[in-house]
């Protein structure tokens, strides 16, 4: 079987702020229909290696590559043209502005280019959430977290992304809105679209993600296909070992369409409440 092709890949980022580098070399690569997956502790430089891509810091060397074509020199706002989409860290939507009019600046740039378009992505939106099309009206700010999650989402995905880069979606979010919001991007993978993850939340990202970076100070050190991941690795790299093997198992065992690896489908003892 051949591998999708690759649709995103960061060849050797260097990129920081004054005279500290924060990026030292970072390396990844998005395949096309797949999410990919930055894991990292606090500080590693995840949300920096996406703004990076995003083009809202600078890369001081390297390349990015966006279906073939060098894009480290492109203009964030051009970018988002050209099918690389943020879907931001903390949610963020403007909470002043109806959930209609938070749609309608994320299809700013597509906007600009074919009217008819955005009416009917606009339309597909309210189908696809059709709690978005009950509260078109409504502020945003006045909405659930999750329900902003959500808004969030279809903002980014009004822009027509080719890949869609996802900042700690769940940061903040509770456990049972979590569950729902990652059935949403499973059901927006499954329905084509490539993500690049960022995530703290080790067992969210590996129920998601077929590949997975490991990003320690800076750099990629490990990097795997999320069913055949060394759970030494991530003991040594995330730190998190002796608490991540049940919930990995769990993963692996999970809905997500893939075998669990040999040796991973061991059952899940209760989880505590902390
Ligand atoms: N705007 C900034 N100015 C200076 N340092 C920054 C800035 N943003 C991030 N950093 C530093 O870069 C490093 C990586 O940060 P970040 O990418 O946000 O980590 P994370 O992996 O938690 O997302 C941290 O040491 C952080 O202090
Ligand atoms: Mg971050």
């Amino acid at each position: 079987m051949t591998e999708p092709r690759v649709v995103l890949e960061a060849r050797d980022l260097k990129a920081g702020f004054g005279s500290t580098t924060v990026l030292h070399g970072t390396s990844l690569i998005v395949r096309e229909g797949e999410v990919a997956a930055v894991l990292g502790l606090n500080g590693a430089g995840k949300s920096v290696t996406m703004k990076v891509l995003a083009g809202l810091v600078p890369v001081w060397k390297g390349t990015i590559m966006l279906d073939g074509e060098e894009i480290q020199n492109v203009e964030a706002e051009q970018r988002v043209g050209l099918g690389l989409v943020s879907m931001t860290q903390g949610r963020q939507v403007f909470p002043d502005l109806s959930v209609e009019q938070n749609l309608r600046l994320g299809a700013y740039l597509s906007r600009k280019r074919n009217r008819r378009r955005y009416g009917t992505n606009l339309e597909s939106m309210y189908e696809r959430f059709p709690r978005l099309a009950e509260r078109r009206k409504q502020l945003a700010g006045t909405m659930s977290g999750g329900e902003q999650a959500i808004l969030a989402l279809a903002r980014a995905l009004m822009a027509e992304p080719k890949v869609l880069l996802i900042d700690e979606p769940t940061a903040g979010l509770a456990p049972v809105v979590v569950e729902g919001f990652l059935e949403t991007l499973r059901e927006i993978n499954a329905s084509g679209l490539t993500m690049l993850l960022v995530e703290q939340n080790v067992p969210f990202a590996l129920r998601l993600a077929k590949h997975a970076h490991i990003m320690q100070r800076g750099r990629i050190v490990y990097e795997s296909e999320v069913d055949s991941m060394d759970h030494q690795a991530m003991v040594r790299y995330l730190g998190i070992g002796r608490l991540l093997a049940p919930t990995v198992a769990a993963a692996g065992a999970s809905t997500n369409g893939r075998a669990p690896a040999k040796g991973k489908a061991r059952k899940a003892p209760p989880r505590k409440k902390s």
